[in-house]
């Protein structure tokens, strides 16, 4: 009999898998933390089988708390953080070297000479981003020109380049023998080698990139009940399970809330902050540095799209403070220490440790502290990157509320960051409109689980649940107009102060 759906997320600092039952509630889950390897500055990596491995551990570590066999689970559902590119070899399965994470800025230099060469507006055009270490075609160029053997093994046909899901599918359908070598359409949209409305590889964005077509998997549906195979039989999990749905996390998140109807958004907060806005079959281009993605593909229906402000670092600049500075033991002691003082003490933090995303989207930005005085102490600090999240995400939701002409009446929030309720105040009230939070936190893997779940009919299609969502706790804003607007004068002064001061 089954009982649960099961849903991986491999995130940027760790893996989780959540067993959930037929109604969307939580049964067990298990997390583990990956390394954050950071040679030198600007290089940010994985090691892709501490992944496999952490993965390994979590799908057993959960099964077995819930008790559960395979033959309980119904499906599985993958979400991911995207862009991240792993090379591997298709005959052996062993990894050319690290991923290279999202955050990671080596290929600024490149970037900039494919943003002043001839093909950069149609790229844009085709494929709904900007030229951005970002996303992973840099990467991949960057990697045949720099990893031992990388480009050999490519010329004969064994060596593949993908994202994180791709990854994953094919190691846990059986790696060498016989793995699935897929990737789900909104991974594919953001390697900026996937053509918005063909959904499929274009010649000459590989051109573009100089990347060989034979490396990449074959793109599917996020929702699919054959093409991503089943897990293998002496695997994690003990026993087949169908592996159903894979979307990337912030996709995953938007399905979490049930975001599936022209005009839904919602806001991410983990380790970088997303806010997506679901715009239907259309394909919005942004005129205000937000970018444009698959929302998902279900089954043989038509793709949907999202408009989406990405800002790189939220949840990462309190880990920061905590690993970095030492200035906190847990990333939640943040919210204690930021009560002790009343107000910022005029310091504000601009997080561009990965240049600035959205809307700005220079890599030549890096972190600044601004402000300081022999009055500041690490409260105001504590304080300060708070609301470094909070006027990151006024900055998305201005771009979006310019490109959509439709003014937000609400903020849906999800992530680890928001069990933070002084983060959730303060972003009331720059954004001067009531900030919502679920009851479900873990949106990422519950929109992976509703996918999979749907694709095998074990639970109901999304738009069904869409008008059972629950809100379990509002803030609305406090602060008067004018002085918000002050306040955030001062911040895009700060953010003037980042920019420039990496020359790439
Ligand atoms: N109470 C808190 N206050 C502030 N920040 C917090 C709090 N709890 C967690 N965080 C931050 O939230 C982030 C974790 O959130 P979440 O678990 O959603 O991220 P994640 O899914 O691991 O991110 P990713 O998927 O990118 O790896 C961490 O960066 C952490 O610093
Ligand atoms: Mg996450």
């Amino acid at each position: 009999m089954t009982e649960v759906v099961a849903a991986l997320d491999q995130g940027t600092t760790s893996t989780r898998l959540v067993l959930f039952d037929r109604e969307g509630a939580p049964v067990a889950s298990a997390q583990k933390e990956h390394r954050q390897i950071c040679p030198r500055p600007g290089l940010v990596e994985h090691d892709p089988t501490e992944i496999l491995a952490a993965t390994d551990a979590v799908m057993r570590e959960a099964r077995a708390k819930a008790g559960v066999e395979a033959a309980g689970i119904a499906a599985l559902g993958i979400t991911n953080q995207r862009e991240t590119t792993v090379f591997w070899n298709r005959r052996t399965g062993a990894p050319y070297g690290n991923a290279i994470v999202w955050q990671d800025t080596r290929t600024a230099a490149l970037c900039d000479r494919i943003r002043e060469g001839g093909e950069a507006e149609r790229i844009v055009e085709a494929t709904g981003l900007p030229i951005a270490t970002y996303f992973s075609a840099p990467k991949m160029a960057w990697a045949l020109e720099h990893v031992d053997g990388l480009a050999a093994a490519a010329a004969r046909g064994e060596a593949v380049a993908g994202t994180i899901d791709a990854w994953l599918v094919w190691n846990l359908t059986g790696g060498p023998d016989g793995g699935r070598l897929v990737t789900d359409v909104t991974n594919a949209s953001r390697t900026q080698l996937l053509g918005l409305r063909s959904l499929a590889w274009e010649d000459d964005l590989l051109a573009a990139f100089d990347v060989p077509r034979g490396m990449l998997p074959e793109v599917v549906s996020s929702t699919d009940a054959s093409a991503y195979g089943s897990t293998r039989a002496d695997g994690a999990f003990g026993g087949e399970v169908r592996i159903a749905g894979v979307l990337g996390d912030q996709q995953a998140a938007l399905a979490g809330q049930l975001g599936v109807r022209e005009g839904d958004a919602k806001n991410t907060y983990g380790t970088g902050c997303f806010l997506l806005q679901n715009t239907g079959a259309e394909i919005v281009r942004s005129r205000h540095g937000l970018l444009t993605t698959v929302a998902a593909r279900f089954g043989d229906g038509p793709a949907t799209y999202a408009l989406e402000g990405s800002v790189a670092i939220a949840g990462a600049l309190v880990q920061w403070l905590r690993d970095n500075l030492g200035l906190i033991a847990a990333a939640p002691e943040v919210e204690a220490l930021a009560r002790t003082v009343d107000d910022n003490g005029g310091v504000h933090i601009v997080p561009a440790f990965s240049g600035l995303f959205a809307p700005h989207w220079r890599s030549d930005a890096r972190g600044v502290i601004v402000g300081l005085t022999r009055h500041a102490h690490k409260g105001h600090l504590a304080r300060a990157a708070l609301e470094a999240v909070a006027w990151q995400t006024r900055e998305l939701v201005d771009a979006m509320r310019n490109d959509s002409g439709r003014t937000l009446d609400a903020l849906r929030v999800d992530g680890g960051m928001v069990a933070n309720d002084l983060l959730m105040q303060l972003q009331a009230d720059v954004l001067g409109v009531p900030v919502r939070r679920p009851a479900v936190l873990e949106t990422t893997a519950l929109g992976a689980a509703f996918a999979a779940g749907a694709a095998v009919g074990f639970s109901p299609p999304l738009d069904e649940r869409r008008d059972r969502t629950t809100v379990a706790r509002e803030w609305t804003p406090t602060l008067d107009p004018d002085e918000r607007e002050r306040r955030y004068a001062d911040w895009k002064r700060a953010v003037e102060r980042s920019l420039g001061w990496a020359a790439s």
